[in-house]
């Protein structure tokens, strides 16, 4: 914690001396001569919660809409997501996980109860249940990701669900799935055994929760050749005490252990700062926040290699992103805020932190999919608009299912003169195909980044790339202008001496293409 201060403590001196427009020189060393573990396609995963517009007009608007629609679900959300290779989608939560009994989101939809949603507002008509969830992540071609309900549920409620949606017997349950109109079972990869149990998930003890983890999961059954993945609830920023009973208590049990973090610009939960009126202070304060999602990583981490040298338990980020203040103006449900070049830059952090981290970090959720916390996309009525952040999902999946190769950042030989200015960010992979991709992010508002990249081991033959940037740090897309900040070719890369001169515009983020 006293390193997270201290860093933070520097960016008041980031902000005084880092104002003039001179290149901040680095040199980046790509070790390509030592290769890591596999990037699991699954770090790129999404969050879906019964929260806000995400799911009714985001994602659902139903048969009769006349926005264009599959069985209900809209068309041009689906084929945004679909270009997007989404790995896995979780569902359906957060908090509302802990108030959802499945049985309410089955049948015909005229007859499903109505009920409050008491974690976030609102009248939840349950239009939107199992069988449209599975439909959902079907049409993604992406993995299920179910969060089930311990706080206000029970073992066997828990068990029920998972036999509905993946047995294949004659059971009731299965019968019933056919009934509704499902005859073959689901494949379910992964199942969150409740959330928050420390807050809005029971307000448990780690040792009371451990214990009831261990009881509900311990009716989790695989069926057929669907093997479920069991998450157990994990800790959210530095309380590692909670990763540390948990683990102690129940690693044999657990498969993966979730660890939630949130980027607040002014780490202040009655004031978190807006989310486009922002100056360089928050700028750099936002930033410096998500970069500590490299120390909860390690700190979480060299918990889990006490307990599980051998790295079989994974660590699931599976709530990140930005949250904002409310918006002011015109109310667009819970938890929705804007999304600006500043959240594309926090989502390439953090997805350089998981790259980097690949042998241990196996699945992450951004929070969360459409119109709510850091969205990567944006509906109104028919309108839909792209963020910045769905445009770093597009240009970083070229990482899933890569190779990780280690990075490593040095200021250059000016960094006397740069006086605490924050060096380029940078993760790598290899590709199936023998292709080197390597993303960096210039994180100074104002300065652009002069790098200076090494292969070791290798030397580099050609390189390309796409840049993303824009005029503005709270430059955003909106409905009259989608456009505002897209991909473009990036131009700034020569190949020289086997290695690279990167020129990297202030406020960016670019991925390489690298053939050595
Ligand atoms: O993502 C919004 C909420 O944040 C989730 O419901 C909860 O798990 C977290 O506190």
């Amino acid at each position: 914690m006293r390193k997270l201060v201290a860093a933070l403590s520097s960016l008041a001196v980031i902000a005084v001396h880092a104002q003039d427009g001179t290149p901040f020189e680095a040199r980046l060393t790509v070790r390509v001569d030592a290769p890591g573990a596999i990037i699991d396609k699954n770090v790129y995963g999404q969050f879906a919660e019964h929260l806000g517009r995400l799911i009714y007009d985001g994602i659902w608007v139903g048969e009769g809409s006349p926005i264009p629609n599959t069985r209900g679900i809209r068309n041009d959300v689906l084929a945004a997501l679909g270009k997007l290779r989404i790995p896995v989608l979780r569902w359906p939560g957060g908090c509302f996980a802990e108030e959802y009994h499945w049985r309410d989101g089955i049948g015909p939809r005229a007859q499903r109860p109505r009920r409050e949603n008491t974690s976030w507002g609102g009248i939840e008509t349950n239009a939107f249940g199992t069988h449209e969830f599975m439909d959902l992540v079907e049409l993604l071609g992406a993995d299920a990701y179910v969060n089930g309900n311990v706080a206000s549920g029970t073992p066997q409620e828990m068990a029920d669900w998972i036999e509905y949606m993946t047995s294949d017997s004659g059971s009731e349950l299965a019968n019933l799935r056919r009934a509704n109109g499902r005859d073959r079972p689901w494949k379910v990869r992964f199942f969150g055994v409740g959330n928050e149990p420390w807050g809005c998930g029971g307000n448990m003890r780690p040792e009371y929760y451990a214990d009831e983890y261990k009881r509900f999961a311990t009716f989790i059954h695989d069926r057929g050749d669907n093997r479920v993945l069991k998450i157990a609830a994990g800790a959210h920023d530095t309380d590692y005490r909670w990763t540390e009973v948990l683990v102690a208590q129940a690693a044999k049990q657990i498969d993966a252990i979730s660890m939630h973090y949130y980027t607040l610009p002014t780490g202040n939960w009655q004031r978190k700062g807006s989310a486009t009126a922002f100056g360089e202070d928050e700028w750099r304060a936002t930033l410096a926040r998500t970069l500590q999602m490299d120390e909860l990583i390690r700190g979480h981490v060299a918990i889990l290699d006490r307990y599980d040298p051998q790295k079989r338990i994974a660590l699931a980020v599976d709530e990140w992103g930005t949250w904002y203040d409310k918006e002011p103006g015109p109310d667009r449900g819970a938890l929705y805020q804007q999304n600006t070049l500043r959240d594309a830059l926090v989502a390439a952090l953090n997805l350089d932190i998981f790259n980097r981290h690949a042998d241990r970090v196996r699945l992450a959720n951004i929070a969360q999919m459409v119109n709510v916390l850091q969205a990567l996309v944006l509906t109104d009525g028919d309108k839909i608009v792209l963020t910045p952040t769905y445009h770093v999902f597009d240009m970083y999946r070229v990482h899933q299912g890569a190779t990780s190769i280690p990075v490593e950042i040095a200021p250059g030989p000016r960094a006397a003169d740069d006086r605490g200015a924050v060096p380029p960010q940078a993760s790598a992979s290899r590709d199936a195909r023998g292709v080197l991709h390597v993303s960096i992010v210039n994180l100074e508002p104002r300065r652009p980044a002069r790098v200076h990249a090494d292969l070791s081991g290798a030397r580099a033959r050609e390189a390309s790339g796409v840049l993303l940037t824009g005029p503005a740090l709270n430059a955003m897309n909106t409905f009259e202008r989608p456009s505002a900040v897209t991909p473009a070719r990036f131009t700034g890369a020569t190949v020289a001496g086997g290695g690279l001169e990167l020129n990297l515009p202030p406020r960016s983020v670019v991925v390489l293409e690298v053939r050595d």
